[in-house]
């Protein structure tokens, strides 16, 4: 039964230099994309009681409370549900966040990306550090108990002491969660076309990696996936059901879901989804061994690694036999290691881990 719902907000004030995430800056189009949005949902929504509803972007904060309530209306969600919703600082005020609240809105995920103002305008943020600040301490005041912030590392001119300042400072302002991304450059974006001076190379990249590891650790924060860390008892839910390759629903332009088996992506353009919001761009029913693979790929995510007596009941296989090979390979070059329940990647096998992963493949 599906148990999860990711919505997407096409929309930005203007895009930030790095960023290739579908998204436009065409605002006239958010009535009409509301109601092909609430049009789609209708026809493929199940009925079942949700567990977590994500609301990402884009800018889901370009939203009016009263259009994120009319989407979430068409849910059954109960208290317990992980109700997310993706913002940008500059978008926050108390009202705003007060009203969230009231509508069911229980955790916010803010794009922080850096605390140097210097690099917030280099890559065409729209808000300074000081923004971030005040938009955690209001979220806190509205009665926020559940916030994560996104960094990204690898940025022009950032250096390592840099980015572990950030983190401090994150700490010290009490999120319960943060999300780390280096720095990906995909071919859309302007800096893929204008690539800045000082960009980390490779290797400062994984240093930035590694020390924020050991940072974090020693700050109480578990690392419990690649890019994820928090506080004892604040895991992504909604995020936890793809790493565990549960199912979801994906609603909304260039969003992507996993229903009964099939693994769907809705088109791209905007324009074509206010018009049908019902085409689908690919769509495919996994075979068993796909699925495997993707438990596998997604299950090594998760710091804990995979479960091997789980997959083998799901998949009736035996795991450690038919990949026998691989494991000790990799166990040997210490980039995988063993676990109590099975297999998990090292933090020099992280760094690898598409090399690794690769090899599991049929
Ligand atoms: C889908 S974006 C939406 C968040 C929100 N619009 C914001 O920018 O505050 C989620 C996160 O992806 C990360 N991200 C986007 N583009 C990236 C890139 N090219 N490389 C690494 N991380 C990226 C950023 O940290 C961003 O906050
Ligand atoms: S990072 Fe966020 S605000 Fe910036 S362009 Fe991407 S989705 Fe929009």
């Amino acid at each position: 039964m599906v148990k999860s719902a990711y919505i997407h907000i096409p929309f930005c004030r203007s895009k930030c230099h790095y960023c290739s995430f579908v998204s436009f800056c065409k605002l006239d189009l958010k009535k009409d994309y509301l109601k092909a949005l609430a049009k789609e949902i209708t026809n493929s929504y199940q009925g079942e009681v949700l567990n977590t509803i994500y609301f990402g972007g884009g800018t889901p904060s370009i939203l009016e409370p009263s259009e994120i309530e009319n989407i979430l209306r068409i849910f059954k969600f109960n208290k317990d549900t992980e109700i997310t919703i993706e913002c940008n600082p500059d978008d926050l005020d108390y009202g705003y966040l007060r009203m969230l609240l009231d509508i069911g809105v229980n955790r916010l995920s803010l794009g922080c990306q850096s605390f140097d103002d210097g690099i917030l305008k280099q890559i065409n943020r729209r808000h300074n550090a000081g923004q971030v600040v005040n938009a955690v301490k209001l979220a806190q005041d509205a009665g926020f108990k559940n916030i994560s912030l996104d960094f990204i590392y690898g940025l022009p001119n950032q250096t390592l002491e840099m980015f572990f300042k950030d983190l401090k400072n994150s700490v010290r302002l009490g999120v319960q969660h943060i999300s780390l991304y280096g720095l990906k450059l995909e071919e859309g974006c302007y800096f893929a076309s204008h690539m800045p001076d000082n960009m980390a190379d490779d290797d400062t990249q994984a240093d930035m990696y590694l020390g924020a590891v050991e940072l974090l650790k020693k700050l109480e924060f578990e690392h419990y996936e690649v890019s994820n860390f928090s506080r004892r008892g604040f895991y992504s839910k909604h995020n936890l059901t793809y790493w565990n390759n549960e199912e979801y629903y994906g609603f909304g332009v260039a969003a992507h879901g996993y229903v009964n088996g099939v693994r769907y992506g809705n088109i791209e353009k905007i324009e074509q989804f206010i018009s049908d919001p019902y085409i689908k761009k690919e769509s495919k029913l996994l075979t068993k061994q796909e699925q495997l693979e993707e438990e596998i790929f997604l299950g090594f995510r998760k710091m804990r690694g995979i479960n091997i007596s789980e997959i083998n009941f799901k998949y009736n296989i035996d795991f450690r036999e038919k990949y026998r090979e691989v494991l000790d390979k990799y166990e040997n070059l210490n980039l995988i290691q063993k676990t109590p329940q099975g297999y998990s990647f090292t933090p020099n096998g992280i760094l690898v881990s598409n090399v690794v992963l690769a090899d599991f493949l049929d």
